[in-house]
């Protein structure tokens, strides 16, 4: 377990949380491979029944880790630099889409990127009235992951899909709940104490009936592993463009990427 993961269980509820806060929670391999730990363990354990998934400062996550994204970009053209073994972010989706128990995302504040795209594996998902959302995959030089490119068109319809992918813009709280990203909206400070609520009442709930619910409501099939295979294929290959580098240096230098010169 890395220091930037909390794993504690009590009362039938695994809390993971988040706990990079000076970075906005951005995730590191080691972060997502230690997320993938936790969730696997608990599913085997007789004293978790639900998992709750949330940040810890005034961000639920600002996404993939740049610096890790700079480091792929430079690698040669198939190499994976930092799979180490076993790829984090491929685990860590292979996680969390395994979860036979729920997932309740906690979003208590910035939620970016991956921040976005995992809540289409969460069972249930709760958010503060001041989180903000935002896929700006485009912006990177990237494209959307996680079988997004799939799940969120079926979700909000083709159209809305484009603009919040194409244009990458934040969003609201209250925008997102439209869209039907989130359930509900809690105040700032109700936020964990009403999600943990929530949490408690599926405790009490007959465990299998939970399970067996989950297990029918998330029967994707073949078409979204396709889909995440092909994304994860692309999204490999499009760090590695010149545009993608721009886009990665401009952020750490902390002004707008040019990309008048590509085609
Ligand atoms: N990867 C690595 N570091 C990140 C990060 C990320 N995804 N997001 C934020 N950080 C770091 C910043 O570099 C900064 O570090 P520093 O203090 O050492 O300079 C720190 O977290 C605080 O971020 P900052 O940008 O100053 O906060 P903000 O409140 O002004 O903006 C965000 C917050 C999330 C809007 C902004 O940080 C951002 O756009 N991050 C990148 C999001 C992104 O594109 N993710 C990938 C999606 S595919």
């Amino acid at each position: 377990m890395t220091a930037h993961i909390e794993d504690h269980r009590e009362s039938g509820i695994q809390t993971i949380r988040l706990n990079r806060a000076d970075k906005k929670n951005a995730l590191t391999p080691e972060m997502y491979l230690s997320i993938a730990d936790a969730l696997r363990s608990a599913q085997t354990d007789p004293k978790v029944r639900v998992t709750v998934l949330t940040g810890s400062g005034d961000s639920f996550t600002a996404g993939n880790d740049i610096g890790d994204f700079v480091i792929t970009s430079n690698a040669p053209k198939g190499e994976k630099p930092l799979a180490g073994g076993s790829a984090p972010f491929p685990t860590f989706l292979a996680s969390l889409m395994a979860a036979q128990k729920p997932v309740i995302a906690a979003v208590n504040g910035m939620a970016i990127g991956v921040g976005v795209t995992m809540l289409m594996h969460c069972d249930l998902v709760y958010a503060a009235d001041t989180a903000r959302f935002g896929m700006p995959f485009v912006n990177l030089g990237a494209v959307p992951e996680a079988g997004s490119s799939v799940l969120i068109p079926n979700m909000v319809g083709r159209m809305k899909a484009m603009e919040l992918f194409l244009l990458g813009d934040q969003f609201s709280a209250q925008k997102a709940q439209q869209l039907g990203f989130v359930n509900e909206i809690f105040s700032a400070d109700q936020l964990m104490p009403e999600v943990m609520a929530i949490a408690a009442r599926l405790v009490a709930k007959p465990p299998s009936a939970v399970r067996e619910t989950k297990r029918l409501v998330r029967e994707h099939g073949a078409l979204l592993e396709k889909a995440i295979r092909e994304e994860g294929r692309t999204f490999d290959a499009q760090l590695r463009t010149p545009e993608s580098k721009e886009a990665l240096k401009a952020f750490s230098e902390r002004r707008p990427a040019d990309f008048s010169k590509f085609d």
